[in-house]
């Protein structure tokens, strides 16, 4: 087998801040706002593609097994586009592993596709600028776009596929936040983001949060830059509770939330409010609850949200770098 058509490349997932939630374009995932979040370092997703010209159709391979339905279908949805790009004519095997447990709320599928996005990339030999490698990851999973840019990250909604693209608005380095990651199920989500995607045009108040996402993209780009924790604690759960808000008035509604969940929301304005800790939430499609936190107040924070009854393990997380080849 030829090296030059293969090629392994590692992604971190990440946290939204301001959460991407429905399209108005499914297929190409063209989101109906913008989003914002921070890569999670140490949480990684390594992925092989090897290119080769005796395969019959694309191959995914997840920590050793062999998958296909829905799964290898985006992945093939990512490989198509690259060898439209280029001059690639094979089909891809595709290898992939993560060092965190799969389907522990921590989304996987953002590491996952933009891990693939640029080993695809590399494989086929294309040197795509990093706005064309988060356009590629969005394909496969739209918050993939978040985790090919270091750092903290924006993604612009757009209105097409050139223009719906991700881009650092500053490195992992200018702030020392910290993710606490509560763990209260470690089983899959009940229904996935990509079909809560289509169910969030059946609830009455997504139009009102997509109208108004700018003013809070605004207020978190802002809080970000000038490292403001108390700006950013204030946005992120306004919009995360705008999401929940969404989810749970959708058609048929969507209750991600467990009793722990509602817990570790009560537990988490108790301490900032009455303690003086600098904490905030923020949850997506699960019940796990993501707590920020300054990374000085994190020993406490971990210990104090491993004490709530209902917390299996507690994850923390740093800012993280971009998607990169490795080897
Ligand atoms: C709640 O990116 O997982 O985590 O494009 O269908 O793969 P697909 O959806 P996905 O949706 C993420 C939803 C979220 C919010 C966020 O990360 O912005």
């Amino acid at each position: 087998m030829n090296h030059a058509y293969t090629a392994t490349a590692e992604a971190h997932p990440n946290i939204a801040f301001i959460k991407y939630w429905g399209n108005r374009d499914h297929a190409e995932r063209i989101p109906s706002n913008g989003s914002l979040s921070m890569n999670l370092r140490g949480l990684v997703t390594r992925t092989t593609v090897a290119f080769r010209p005796d395969l019959g159709s694309d191959r995914l391979i997840l920590h050793g097994r062999p998958v296909g339905g829905q799964a290898l279908a985006r992945v093939s949805r990512v490989l198509e586009r690259v060898r439209a790009w280029s001059a690639m004519g094979w089909y891809a095997e595709v290898r992939s592993e993560n060092n965190f447990p799969t389907g522990a709320g921590v989304a996987s599928s953002a590491a996952a596709f933009a891990a693939l996005a640029v080993a695809a990339a590399a494989a086929a030999g294309l040197t795509l600028p990093e706005r064309d490698l988060t356009r590629l990851a969005r394909l496969g999973s739209g918050s993939a776009s978040r985790s090919v840019p270091g750092g903290f990250v924006e993604w612009h909604a757009g209105a097409s596929d050139e223009n719906s693209y991700a881009e650092s608005i500053a490195p992992p380095e200018h702030w020392a936040l910290a993710d606490c990651i509560a763990i209260v199920s470690a089983g899959h989500k009940a229904v996935g983001s990509s079909r809560g995607h289509r169910l969030a045009e059946t609830s009455p108040y997504q139009p009102v949060r997509v109208a108004d996402a700018p003013r809070r993209l605004n207020l978190c780009r802002e809080a970000i830059l000038q490292r403001d924790f108390a700006a950013l604690a204030e946005i992120v759960e306004a919009d995360c509770h705008m999401m929940h808000a969404v989810m749970q008035t959708s058609r048929p509604p969507l209750l991600y939330w467990g009793p722990p969940t509602v817990a570790l929301m009560h537990a988490v304005r108790r301490w900032r409010e009455q303690e003086g800790l600098p904490v905030a939430y923020t949850i997506d499609a699960g019940p796990n609850v993501h707590v920020l936190c300054p990374q000085e107040a994190a020993e406490v924070v971990r210990r104090k949200l491993a004490e709530v009854p209902g917390v299996q393990r507690v994850l923390v997380a740093g800012p993280g770098g971009p998607a990169r080849v490795v080897e």
